[in-house]
């Protein structure tokens, strides 16, 4: 059976009161979308279409790279039905899901439960749900043997059918070209005006198709957002469940509340994370590793045994095994750190090697720079590696000692284990074994005394 998915986003989303399009706000760092979509492509489907209507090109553009993707426009909202009477020119046979691109939890099962309700094509399957609280939701009508008959919308609703807890969640899968005539059906002389994409159900009922209904297994998979306070709780929602999976894998968490997971986390055995940490893109732990509290790594790399002390700032760094980084210690893009390496306050490196047992441990700035084996670097170096126009590269070879202070102006080397005088401003290169500084001579004036102040 050919499945065929139309994403419904055209509305405006008034009410996040923002310029951007609703369904580009984020979460978990992904827009709302992005989230329906993926779900999607985990079904398979032949076609997936996007229905686009308000802001666009600014939708269009945040998806560009994902080519599979087939644009239906919506000029004028008109409706449900209407939107998805856009969409139909690009799908073909089999059956049709609807899914709504602001409602971004729902899981690949209970879709695939909602598919396999339409008994390969023989019926409508519809996403229901039964609410405490359903005052907004179009409701289910079912008859006396409790087949579902139509949809009433809200504001067409009686007072008996508005007492139905029984909701249209807007999620279902019919038969495409069933979809088809009935939307050619469609009529708008209700309360709002608008072709209802949920008046098929009567002409389904109609032609002798049943409608089946089945329910999501929580409620916030048909949870859409409209504002800021519901894109709010999705997301603790979101990262809730992730931090439940982790901790089913082994992870321990010093509170599953206080962890923010904005792409994916891989992780070894025995890792355990501290409270208020952030990670985003692409994030791996080998085993043993111990997050300090307050950190934010994004696309990072760090192997077993990696201590990384509270308020790191990490961002495409590698980290190797052993290793122990911060408190308040920063890895900018292209850091690589071999195994064993000590990096400590206030210490930011980017775009530099730093080689097995080498330290870092105070105020510093790497950048630019091959550091090789067992090397220490003083409080306070500098690699000078910017003159304005041209970054250098500072190259310090196995165990070379960096005096406190040092500028390394680059490009510059210095030799394996040769050692630089605190202060000094290195330009030249430092040769191998050698002590290397650069320093005014110290000296002292015998007797001099402090001016003093002038009695009148
Ligand atoms: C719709 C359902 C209602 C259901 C509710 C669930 C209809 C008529 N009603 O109502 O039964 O309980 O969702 O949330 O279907 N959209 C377009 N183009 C349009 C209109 C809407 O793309 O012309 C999109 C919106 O961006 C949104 C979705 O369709 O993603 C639902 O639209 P919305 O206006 O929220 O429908 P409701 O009135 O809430
Ligand atoms: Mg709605």
């Amino acid at each position: 059976m050919s499945l065929q998915i139309i994403v419904l986003a055209a509305g405006q989303g008034k009410r996040m009161h923002s310029s951007l399009p609703k369904v580009l706000h984020p979460i978990a760092g992904k827009p709302l979308l992005g989230h329906v979509l993926d779900t999607a492509r985990a079904l398979s489907p032949e076609k997936l279409v996007v229905v686009f209507g308000h802001g666009g090109d600014q939708v269009k553009a945040a998806f560009a790279d994902q080519v599979d993707l087939v644009w239906a426009h919506q000029a004028e909202q008109l409706g449900t039905g209407h939107a998805v009477r856009q969409a139909m020119p690009h799908v073909q046979g089999g059956v049709t899901l609807i899914l709504y691109g602001d409602v971004p939890l729902t899981r690949k099962e209970t879709l695939e439960h909602l598919l396999a309700a339409t008994q390969h094509c023989a019926a409508v399957g519809l996403l229901t749900d039964y609410l405490p609280e359903p005052a907004g939701y179009g409701r289910i009508v079912r008859d006396s043997d409790h087949r579902v008959i139509r949809i009433v919308e809200h504001k067409d609703a009686s007072e008996a059918e508005r007492a139905i807890s029984e909701i249209n969640t807007g999620m279902m899968a019919v038969p495409t070209a069933r979809l088809e005539a009935w939307l050619n059906e469609l009529r708008n002389d209700n309360a709002q005006g608008e072709y209802y994409l949920t008046d098929i159900i009567a002409l389904a009922v109609r032609d002798g198709l049943a409608v089946n209904a089945v329910q999501p297994a929580d409620h916030w998979e048909a949870e859409g957002v409209n504002n800021k306070l519901q894109l709010a709780q999705l997301e603790r929602i979101y990262q809730q469940n992730q931090a439940t999976a982790l901790m089913t894998a082994g992870v321990t968490l010093a509170d599953p509340a206080r962890i923010d997971i904005r792409g994916t986390l891989a992780h070894g055995q025995d890792v355990s994370i501290d409270v208020n940490c952030v990670f985003e893109g692409h994030v791996e732990l080998g085993n043993n590793v111990r997050i300090g509290a307050n950190c934010v790594l994004k696309n990072v790399k760090l192997a077993d045994n990696v201590v990384l002390h509270p308020f790191c700032h990490l961002e495409d760094a590698q980290v190797g095994a052993a290793s122990l980084i911060g408190p308040y210690a920063r890895l900018r893009p292209g850091a690589a750190l071999a195994e064993n390496v000590h990096v400590g306050n206030f210490v930011e490196i980017k775009k530099a090697e730093v080689g097995v047992g080498s330290k870092v441990n105070h105020l510093t700035y790497i950048g630019d720079a091959r550091i090789g084996k067992g090397v220490n670097v003083g409080a306070g170096t500098i690699t000078c590696n910017y003159d304005g126009v041209n970054k250098s590269l500072t190259v310090i070879e196995d165990d070379a000692f960096i005096g406190s202070n040092t500028c390394l102006v680059a490009p510059v080397t210095v030799g394996a284990g040769a050692t630089t005088g605190a202060g000094s401003v290195i330009t030249k290169p430092a040769p191998a074994g050698e002590l290397t500084l650069s320093r005014a001579k110290q000296v002292t004036l015998a007797g001099w005394v402090r001016p003093q102040k002038k009695s009148k």
